[in-house]
């Protein structure tokens, strides 16, 4: 039988110290090796829940994008579901169907002419949806390529500079040569005109992010399809684009219905979501969904065995948890077009309203509204040098408040910012309490005589808002 733990003395301060404060015997617990020994699951919960005490508190994390708060029931659902696994469709058919539910009714949702011959599926979030669009476009742009006699081996991806870093990493792993319109001036992200001058016969598609995880703005979408469409009119090449809608296309639907982004502009081939930012389920969730099969090449699908059936699959994962997929099923039933457009009207309302008391408030001024995605970036003004949005940033957490301040990427690295997301559950009362600190951390600031941080003291929280370096266009 194993040994127990041996009741001795923590090892210079490397291990663990579990003292009889929980009312048993004294012991020691390796942090960084497994124990030889059992221990008792209270005593082991105890050192846990412990330890994680130390974490930041979700609710008050205006970094991330991703839901900090679900309805009971959905946790509910989520527990009872948590031992089944997304890919053993066989075993599990009823959550099998309830994805397919959720792909068809995203696809209504984002336009697709036929809703039943969209094709998607659920992933573990955003970035593997990024990955899985951009190896469509890849692949496609390849076959096209090979068809023609031409040759394919220098692909690359025409993107916005304050791209998330999924974008990079898809660049990275799957060696596609990434090309960044850097920011100019007030335009903080994409623009038609310099999206298309990037482009060439090598240009597997077009990135367009709604929004942006830099400053919460859309990117122009129907402008880059239509200066897209007159591209091809003038030399032939045709050019997809992929949305990136993290969090804008769970926005986009319900607060934006005219606003021009989806399936209705016939070059826009695939867009993925968060169904764990704006689709308001507990983190573990994101859908890639494409216009129809043509645009998602059959040899990139898997086939598994479902019902006896087949079932195709596109994924990086294989064993996924089905609990989250159940959760936005339940989302997307309990609350309806109605319950999401009321959701995001309240966030949108939250962040106009936070961002206007922000911009009034010196020395600060607002660089986005929160008009588009319920986010909003500000700064400290160029005139002020007391303290620095770094030192805005360490002190706000002081209070608990996480609010990741960075510089903007080329060509706007002068540019430094605070950015806060708001998500359901950061209602008007938490915004004002938050205002509140904020108040105060910054007369308490401006008694300071110089700036203290810069940003390379800036917490890495920024939620893939890093700079990356536009690299010279290669011919
Ligand atoms: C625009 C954008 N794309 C992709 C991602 C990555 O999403 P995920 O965290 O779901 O992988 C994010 C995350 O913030 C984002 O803002």
């Amino acid at each position: 039988m194993a040994p127990k733990h041996p009741p001795r003395a923590g090892r210079g301060g490397r291990d663990l110290e579990v003292n009889p404060i929980f009312t048993r015997e004294p012991l020691t617990v390796p942090r960084y090796r497994l124990p030889a020994g059992e221990m008792e699951p209270s005593t082991a919960y105890q050192v846990v829940h412990d330890e994680l005490m130390l974490d930041g508190n979700a609710r008050l994390n205006l970094a991330t994008f991703v839901s900090t708060w679900a309805e009971p029931e959905a946790r509910m659902l989520m527990a009872e579901c948590e031992a089944k696994n997304m890919i053993d469709k066989d075993e599990y058919p009823r959550t099998a169907e309830l994805e397919l539910r959720c792909v068809r009714m995203l696809a209504r949702l984002w336009n697709a002419g036929d809703p039943h011959h969209a094709v998607g599926c659920s992933t573990t979030g955003s970035s593997e949806a990024a990955m899985l669009g951009g190896l469509a476009l890849k692949r496609r742009w390849r076959e096209r390529r090979r068809a023609a006699g031409e040759p394919a081996d220098r692909p690359n991806l025409v993107m916005g500079v304050n791209v998330q870093i999924c974008w990079e990493k898809f660049a990275n792993y799957f060696e596609v040569e990434p090309r960044y319109v850097p920011m100019e001036g007030d335009r903080y992200h994409l623009g038609a005109r310099e999206a298309v001058e990037l482009c060439d016969e090598n240009t597997i598609g077009v990135v367009a992010v709604l929004g942006s995880t830099f400053d919460g703005s859309y990117e122009p979408v129907a402008d880059i399809a239509a200066a897209l469409d007159d591209l091809q009119a003038r030399t032939g090449l045709d050019v997809p684009i992929h949305v990136d809608g993290a969090s804008g296309a769970m926005i986009a639907p319900f607060l934006d219905p005219d606003l021009l982004w989806d399936f209705r502009l016939p070059r826009v081939a695939s867009i993925n979501t968060s169904g764990h930012k704006y689709g308001l389920v507990m983190p573990g969730v994101g859908w890639a969904l494409w216009r129809d099969e043509e645009a998602l090449p059959d040899d990139l699908v898997f086939h598994v065995n479902y019902l006896g059936g087949d079932m195709p699959t596109f994924a990086l994962n294989f064993s996924r948890p089905g609990a989250q997929v159940v959760a936005q099923y339940y989302n997307f039933l309990r609350l309806g077009f109605d319950g999401y457009r009321r959701v995001q009207q309240t966030c949108r309302d939250v962040a106009t309203r936070l961002a206007a008391e922000i911009d009034g408030l010196y020395p600060y001024y607002r660089l986005t509204g929160g008009g588009d995605l319920p986010v909003f970036a500000f700064r400290v003004r160029e005139d002020f040098d007391g303290f620095t949005v770094y030192d805005v940033s360490a002190a706000l957490r002081e209070s608990g408040w996480l609010v990741p301040a960075y510089s903007f990427p080329e060509n706007r690295t002068d540019l430094d910012v605070l950015r806060v997301v708001v998500r359901n559950g950061f209602g008007h009362d938490l915004a004002e309490l938050f205002m509140d600190d904020l108040r105060r951390t910054t007369l308490r600031l401006r008694s300071q005589k110089q700036p203290h941080r810069d940003p390379r003291q800036a917490s890495g929280f920024a939620h893939g808002a890093e700079p990356k370096k536009v690299q010279a266009r290669k011919v």
